[in-house]
């Protein structure tokens, strides 16, 4: 077990969001910004994570409820970062090294992090900074003419001539927990925003004769923090290219990295092509060859190899996922929902409906369609226009329909029911009853013609 003690800071308000939600629960990539931290910590490992809670405490607290091995600490109100991390230390143990990360900072790299700790090596203060033409808002670096770091000014307290300094401080440092305790208890908030300051503790290991380390980086985005609805934004982009490029490094041929969201994780074999403005969610597999076309939203579902999704495409596995066999064709206008179940061949075409049904090998439901609760056999034709009436308005009920069976156009399966193998409905009948394997059935008026029927006339007034 490593002895690094993760603490995250996410008791800010976030007033520029204009939000009632807290800001730490905005959500990039389909994750919350909190999230994002907390995973990265849990990449490297950290001994233990704890989450410095305030604005909207109780709607993040119950977020962390829902994981294991996370703990929390109210900072209330909220007097500055340094305040912050007074609230934190009494739950960390002195042998370890504390990291202290952002709520709103999502980016931040493991491989960046553990640098960080190594330039720690459990005796020095270790700070990640960023080199940036635009250090504005930021607190800066100071050096001595060794070019030691000496402190660090925040910018409503830096004179002009700091101001100028391009080397700022990313918010993010590992620090011997020992010492940081030590230097915690002597902060106080002589400064312009009247705050107890995280950042005098450089200070202080400097006049102590504690080392004072830096890790400058230059990839800026990943000390990019969240505070306005414009940066979020942003920096979801960024979030988007970073998974697009990584998809690209693998072989996936995307149209267009910049038109691509994922969001969740999105697993692809060999030689996948991806048109523009396709949506990702939650866990989403494509096989190999796998197609989509432009403009699918594709939800917790596994698509075999081979597959083909046409454009305008909607499938939503929610919690019962969607499953695709290979070299099957879906859409173009296709929507799949939870518990769609299509085997090898299956072709779905345009405004058909498919949920909770499974169709075997080589099934179709090529126009119009709605199929649900459903089995359907293997080779079915589905025509066009037809309708599972699995619905009484109280109970869902199942129909079954053989393979082989020829569905004619715009009938309604009245479930529950049985569809006999190799059967055919006529079109436009109303089934109720199961039919016989191999039978012609049909359940509708029969048409009769009137030979030379006269309209009726309007009446003269
Ligand atoms: C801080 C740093 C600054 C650095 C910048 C990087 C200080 C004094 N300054 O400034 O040097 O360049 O981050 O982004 O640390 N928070 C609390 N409780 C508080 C105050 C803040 O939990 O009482 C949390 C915030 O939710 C946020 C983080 O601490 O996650 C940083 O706070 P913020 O107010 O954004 O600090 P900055 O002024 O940006
Ligand atoms: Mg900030």
């Amino acid at each position: 077990m490593s002895n690094i003690d993760v603490v995250i800071m996410a008791a800010g308000k976030g007033t520029r969001m204009q939000s009632s939600m807290p800001k730490v629960l905005h959500r990039l990539g389909g994750r919350a910004l909190l999230q994002h931290v907390i995973d990265t910590a849990q990449h490297i490992q950290a001994r233990r994570v704890v989450v410095i809670t305030g604005h909207g405490a109780e709607q993040v607290e119950s977020m962390l409820a829902a994981q294991s091995g996370l703990q929390s600490v109210r900072q209330m109100p909220q007097l500055g970062t340094g305040h912050a991390m007074q609230q934190a230390v009494p739950v960390l143990d002195d042998d370890g090294v504390t990291l202290v990360l952002s709520g709103d900072v999502p980016l931040i790299q493991a491989d960046t992090l553990l640098a960080l700790l190594t330039l720690c090596d459990h005796s020095h203060l270790a700070l990640l900074t960023l080199q940036t033409p635009t250090p504005a808002g930021y607190g800066r670096i100071l050096r001595n003419p060794q070019q030691q770091v000496t402190g660090i000014v925040e910018e409503k307290d830096a004179s002009d001539e700091q101001k100028k300094i391009p080397e700022i401080y990313s918010g993010i440092m590992a620090v011997p927990t020992r010492l940081l305790r030590a230097w915690l208890a002597r902060l106080d908030n002589r400064n312009a925003q009247g705050e107890f300051y995280l950042t005098d503790v450089v200070g202080f290991a400097a006049a102590d004769g504690c080392e004072v380390r830096a890790h400058c980086i230059t990839r800026a985005w990943q000390v990019e923090g969240v505070n306005t609805p414009v940066q979020l934004a942003a920096l979801e982009r960024t979030f988007q290219l970073l998974q697009a490029q990584a998809l690209m490094r693998q072989g996936v041929r995307l149209a267009d990295p910049a038109r691509l969201d994922v969001r969740g994780e999105l697993v692809c074999g060999a030689d996948v092509e991806i048109d523009v403005n396709n949506v990702f969610e939650g866990r989403v597999s494509l096989g190999e060859g796998v197609h989509i076309g432009p403009n699918c939203v594709i939800i917790n579902a596994e698509i075999g190899a081979g597959t083909r999704v046409l454009g305008f495409t909607h499938i939503n596995g929610e919690d019962k996922g969607v499953r695709i066999g290979k070299g099957a064709r879906i859409g173009p206008f296709a929507r799949l929902r939870p518990g769609a179940d299509l085997g090898d061949e299956v072709h779905i075409g345009n405004f058909v409906e498919v949920k909770n049904s499974s169709l075997a090998k080589g099934a179709k439901a090529n126009h119009l369609a709605y199929l649900g609760d459903l089995s359907v056999g293997e080779r079915v034709n589905y025509g066009a226009g037809v309708i599972s009436a699995n619905y009484d308005g109280v109970n869902k009920h199942h129909t079954s329909i053989e393979a082989d069976v020829h569905i004619g156009s715009n009938s309604v399966l009245v479930s529950p029911l049985t569809v006999g193998a190799g059967g055919t409905i006529g079109a436009g009948s109303v089934i109720t009853k199961d039919t016989a394997p191999g039978a012609l059935t049909v359940a509708r008026g029969k048409q009769i013609s009137i030979p030379g029927w006269q309209r009726p006339v309007k009446k003269n007034k």
